[in-house]
């Protein structure tokens, strides 16, 4: 799996189909030299670099009157010869800023370590999972990087971390990318990043590369609803089925960077790490940084091929517990139907509607605590405010339990509200500040301060202590403010600059520590619906909110572009109510349901204001959902027609044996006079018989994928499923 050759210093980490090459040049400088289908391994270095271009910057020593400005690297740095953006900068104590990194040692072990404090992807016993580990070194300044490759060969993934030990003077890192890849004829290839905001999160979008760089970034705080932390480079041509995909995501939930600099020789660097925006992080001698892991996979079978091997591994190797392989809860979230304005009352009757139609659990959300009564006070008060719950947390659960229905919780643990607080009344300093600035709210709330340990330590035994106090099976958290201000009290002025990234290693402290002392509790994140969905937070907590709009058009786009990176197990998704509330659009129940069946299905609207035909079509989809889920949760993903440049949307999902496939298609904008249309499914078995359980006719693979489903549509909003069995020979 992965391979070195001590004659011609050549690492090559193979997956099942692909290869990621590199060597050690002359000059003792690593060489990137290949990352694509899967190849042989090969006798000499100079194999690999088929044209050696001259070029008009500098020369280095050594390297055959050439010039590193256009070699491929594989962790370039600034200073020396290469122009381009380096992969890690730093300033050393003497003020310069010229890391050289040379080879200095390799180690090749089976199996990964944990990354000190940061989620990461694993490997179970039995998986065929090897690391490498490289050793660089700037031997004037004795600062070690070492980079971490990890092959997860049945998965198709490889994953890079970097780690960095200062044995030299102080020195502050300013940028250090978790992955830095020169890929070959850049001119080829489109940028794709998943982008929008609150209410329309991860709108794919698809642009051509072009020379200099081009990049998506968050500079808030959080991973964030503007991008998320994953691109993608396809060949212009690619498509859902067909061509080159080189793609990388970072395990991370605060700010990112991912992107591609085209040089002048068409050579793409592709990189993704975390932001150098605002980022500094000073190492004492003897003190060590560890970056976020990026996840890289190629692939040669389109943005479909892509999509299901990112789907599998954040399924199988990045959420984690017990929830992480069975069927979760069907749940009833009391949000939209009551927002603050709820009483046991309320949600009893929501509750025995809910329990009517076969659904497994009542989240109640904001406003349990404190004083919130609106969105301006309380944040921070983990306390139940009796006034609303007179016999407490644990009376409610008691009541929803009573009905053989489990109960879930809303918190929102990072903040802290200005107004009716006592926790800021005692700790007005735990918000994140700037001493003699004034702090902006968010939503009319701080972020508290989780670079600090007692802040974190509040966070957790505030959040147990609930959790402790009655029968609570799930937990969602939420986060609904960007950063601002961001200053912390127990750093010095040059550490003021390591706040943000401090702040995540706390946010993950705390999630370890909930998540692993309440292994029994669903955990489902949330920041004002997709704000922070991300690989780091799915580490901790299988599943999130993936958007506040809950409006069944929107979601076809939201959930669409989110299908790119992120599986349909780890999206939240709810029927509400119509009109919709965030868009004012009618749909038909039917509708709503079949857009968020494939997700983690729920409702969110007031079930005891549904009439009784109502209630028996959300009966027959959470039946359809209780079937189903596996199928949408563990099955494969082919996106079929694309809401974002169709009047259509349309998808298959096929079971994990195979023995299941489930079409769901949605019409967004009819025609009159509509021309003839088909669904071909794909990812089935040509030969195999199928029978379709709407209309009892069989069909056979070649059939269903050649010649599709006839589609007699006529109005907006309408949607169809087809359920189709594999018959046993
Ligand atoms: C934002 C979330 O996305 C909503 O679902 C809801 O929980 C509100 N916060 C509550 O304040």
């Amino acid at each position: 799996m992965i391979s070195f050759d001590e004659n011609t210093r050549i690492f090559q980490l193979d997956t099942k189909n692909t290869s990621y090459v590199f060597g050690v040049y002359k000059s003792e400088q690593l060489l990137h030299l290949y990352w694509g289908a899967k190849l042989p391994i090969m006798a000499e270095l100079e194999q690999y670099i088929l044209v050696q271009t001259k070029a008009l910057s500098p020369q280095d020593i050594g390297m055959g009157g050439w010039s590193t400005n256009v070699a491929r690297m594989e962790y370039p740095t600034h200073g020396s010869v290469d122009l381009r953006n380096p992969a890690m900068e730093c300033t050393f104590d003497d003020g310069s800023a010229c890391p050289q990194l040379r080879y200095a040692g390799y180690k090749i072990f089976d199996g990964k370590q944990k990354l000190k404090g940061l989620p990461a992807t694993y490997c179970e016993e039995g998986d065929k999972v090897q690391t490498l580990e490289v050793e660089l070194v700037d031997a004037p300044k004795e600062l070690h990087v070492f980079l971490s490759y990890s092959v997860f060969e049945d998965y198709d993934v490889i994953t890079r971390s970097v780690h960095i030990e200062n044995r030299g003077p102080k020195c502050k890192l300013n940028s250090v990318m978790s992955a830095s890849v020169d890929i070959p004829e850049g001119c080829d290839l489109d940028f794709m990043h998943f982008d929008g905001t609150w209410g329309r999160e991860r709108h794919p979008a698809r642009t051509p590369v072009f020379c200099g760089t081009q990049y998506v970034d968050m500079k808030n705080g959080a991973s964030g609803h503007y991008h998320t932390p994953f691109v993608c480079f396809p060949q212009h041509n690619a498509d859902e089925q067909r061509g080159r995909v080189y793609s990388m995501g970072l395990i991370w939930s605060g700010e990112f960077i991912g992107g591609a600099q085209l040089d002048n020789y068409d050579t793409m660097r592709a990189f993704i790490g975390v932001n150098k925006f605002g980022f500094g992080y000073t190492l004492e001698t003897g003190e060590t940084f560890q970056s976020p892991e990026a996840v890289l996979v190629y692939t040669e079978n389109g943005l479909g091929g892509m999509s299901r091997i990112w789907h599998k591994i954040v399924r199988e190797r990045i959420c984690r517990g017990k929830f992480r392989d069975i069927e979760r809860y069907a749940l009833i979230n009391n949000w939209e139907a009551t927002y603050f304005d709820f009483t046991v009352e309320k949600l009893s009757a929501i509750a025995d509607k809910a329990k009517d139609i076969g659904l497994d659990l009542l989240v109640l959300d904001d406003g349990w605590f404190g004083i919130r009564n609106d969105d301006h006070t309380g944040l921070g008060d983990w306390f139940v405010n009796r006034d609303k719950l007179p016999e407490g947390l644990d009376g409610l659960a008691n009541e929803i339990n009573k009905r053989g229905m489990k109960f879930g919780l809303w918190f929102e643990p990072e903040m802290m509200s200005p107004k009716d607080c006592q926790l800021f009344e005692k700790h007005p300093d735990w918000a994140l500040h700037i001493n003699g600035r004034q702090n902006s709210l968010g939503r009319n709330q701080l972020t508290l301060d989780l670079s600090r340990e007692d802040v974190c330590d509040y966070i957790i035994d505030a959040v147990s202590k609930i959790l402790e106090s009655a029968n609570i099976e799930y937990v969602k958290w939420d986060m609904n403010r960007y950063m601002s201000e961001v200053g912390s009290d127990k750093l010095p002025p040059e550490r003021q600059c390591e706040v943000k990234f401090r702040y995540m290693l706390g946010l993950y402290r705390v999630l370890e520590t909930l998540t692993s002392s309440f292994p029994d509790v669903l955990f489902e994140s949330c920041a004002s619906g997709g704000g922070r969905f991300d690989f780091g937070m799915l580490y901790y907590m299988p599943q999130t909110w993936s958007s506040d709009d809950t409006d069944a058009v929107e979601r076809l786009y939201i959930q669409h572009g989110t299908s790119f990176c992120y599986p349909y197990s780890s999206m939240g998704a709810h029927v509400s109510v119509c009109p919709n509330h965030q868009v004012g659009r009618n749909t038909p129940l039917k509708t709503r349901g079949y857009v968020a069946l494939p997700g983690q299905f729920g409702f969110e609207l007031d079930l005891a204001k549904m009439t009784d035909e109502e209630l028996a079509e959300a009966k027959r989809l959470v039946g359809i959902y209780k079937e189903l889920g596996e199928v949408f949760h563990r099955g494969d993903l082919y996106r079929i027609d694309d809401p974002m440049n169709s009047r259509f949307a349309s998808m298959n999902f096929v079971s994990e044996d195979g023995k299941k496939v489930v079409l769901l298609r949605y019409v967004i904008a009819t025609q009159p006079s509509c021309k003839f249309k088909y669904t071909r499914l794909q990812g089935l078995d040509p030969e195999a018989v199928y029978v379709c359980r709407e209309n009892g006719k069989r069909y056979s693979g070649a059939m269903l994928m050649n010649i599709g489903i006839a589609w007699n549509y006529r109005h907006d909003y309408e949607s169809e499923m087809f359920i189709f069995d594999k018959l046993d020979y």
